[in-house]
């Protein structure tokens, strides 16, 4: 039987994960492929942790550069992190004419383009179904599975610390940052836990499906980008009662007049099956307009749900080495030169429904006043509600949900209602979404 020699750069969480699936269900693989995807070479700076996962059966070296260089390893899994020297090591792989296959979200985010460019020259795959998502083969259906339609939007909690605060807050009434330490606990979070937080983890998972979806270069930099560190507990229980749970998003669609390309927390109705996405867990709904809604869940973290979608890449690469470069599914999904330049719609050039709340006095007139503000503005209004007034104050919350408009216009509204001598503070403003 042909071998496919593996060589792992970083035996951490999902490399080790990655190396105990590979060996565990090494003979249903190579059933599948015919080939025995074995790994072969291992770089590590902690010498003493591989051997002890290895036990003498792979090559163990803390030198990675020369792992990329070894004329002996036919695919290089890049599982560092990070885009500085996981770059140098990727870009190294690729001029060695090896096939990669990486975890890495950031990398490929932020480098993609220049990576594949490279890959394409030396007739390469570089492989990365576990840069989103995790175990959940979301570029495998974006890419391949859904191949007929033309992508309408995507709408995904692609980021499980997030989602897990968001549900224990939810559920718990407790504080945001009563939850981020035990997200931390959990191991749930990234080495640095703002990138959760901040909603980069999930813009750098967005943009590599918007980039399959549309057709177009990455540009993670265009990504507007809001995390959950602002999120009071007060609208998540509003939210809740009107019907909505609130969930870090990351959305992107195709309009007319561009891409829009998101991540920020989102009201959505709690009858979508997706609302009811807890704890760590990820889920992807993909419009496409000849299968409609599809929608994709499972482990976005972990040892070996992320070593699952590592080892598909390696099958795909087992199968496909010997293939032409045009009977491979192209790195983007599209034929290189069919990748589109798309304009990225700055945020308030977006359309959505939008949830406000105010702190305003309780007398009559101002529910109208308010109305009238996003009334002149053509936005309609789909529910009010005005929380009972706490006995010590003349003054209680106010929350208005809203159907779409432009968000320009939206946040001309909010400067007019916060000039109004009834409103104190800030309009707090979330966005909706139906996913209908
Ligand atoms: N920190 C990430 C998350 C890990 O919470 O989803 C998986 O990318």
């Amino acid at each position: 039987m042909k071998q496919l020699n593996v060589g792992i750069l970083g035996l951490g969480t999902v490399g080790g994960g990655t190396y105990t699936v590979l060996k565990r269900n090494a003979e249903e693989m190579a059933r599948r492929t015919g080939v025995n995807i074995k790994v072969t070479h291992v770089a590590d700076k902690n010498i003493e942790r591989a051997n002890a996962l290895t036990q003498g059966e792979v090559n163990v070296t803390d030198d990675a550069f020369a792992l990329v260089e070894n004329p002996e390893v036919d695919v290089v899994v890049e599982l560092i992190g990070g885009y500085g020297v996981a770059k140098d090591l990727v870009l190294k792989a690729i001029a060695n004419k090896k096939h990669v296959v990486t975890a890495n979200k950031a990398l490929i985010a932020l480098h993609g383009n220049e990576i594949f460019s490279a890959a394409q020259k030396m007739g390469v795959m570089v492989a990365y179904e576990a840069a989103v998502a995790g175990g959940i083969p979301i570029i495998k259906a974006l890419r391949e599975g859904l191949g007929a339609n033309r992508i309408e939007w995507i709408a995904g909690i692609i980021n499980g610390t997030t989602n897990f605060i968001l549900t224990e807050m939810r559920e718990k009434g407790l504080a945001y940052q009563d939850v981020i330490g035990e997200a931390q606990r959990l191991g749930y979070a990234e080495a640095d836990p703002t990138f959760d937080v901040e909603g980069i983890d999930a813009a750098h998972k967005l943009v590599i499906m918007s980039a399959i979806a549309f057709g177009m270069p990455l540009k993670f930099d265009e990504v507007y980008t809001e995390g959950i560190t602002q999120l009071a507990q007060a609208d998540i229980q509003y939210a809740k009662e009107l019907g909505y749970i609130v969930k870090l998003l990351g959305i992107t669609k195709l309009t007319d007049k561009g891409v829009e390309l998101r991540v920020h927390p989102t009201l959505i109705p709690e009858k979508r099956l997706v609302a009811n996405v807890d704890g760590a867990m990820n889920a992807v709904v993909v419009q496409g307009d000849a299968v409609g809604p599809t929608l994709y869940y499972g482990a976005g973290a972990g040892a070996e749900p992320t070593a699952s979608a590592v080892i598909a890449d390696l099958i795909d690469v087992a199968r496909l080495k010997d293939a032409t470069i045009t009977q491979r599914a192209p790195a983007l999904g599209y034929q290189a030169d069919q990748v589109q330049d798309l304009t990225v719609l700055p945020i308030a050039e977006i359309n959505s429904a939008y949830y406000l709340r105010m702190y305003a006095t309780d007398k009559p007139g101002v529910i109208a006043s308010v109305t009238k503000i996003l009334a002149d503005r053509g936005i309609s209004i789909d529910a009010v509600i005005q929380k009972e007034q706490p006995s010590d104050t003349t003054e209680t919350d106010m929350v208005v949900l809203t159907n779409k408009t432009v968000e320009k216009n939206m946040n001309a509204a909010i400067t007019e209602i916060e000039a109004l001598a009834a409103v104190t503070g800030n309009v707090i403003k979330l966005r909706m979404e139906t996913l209908g």
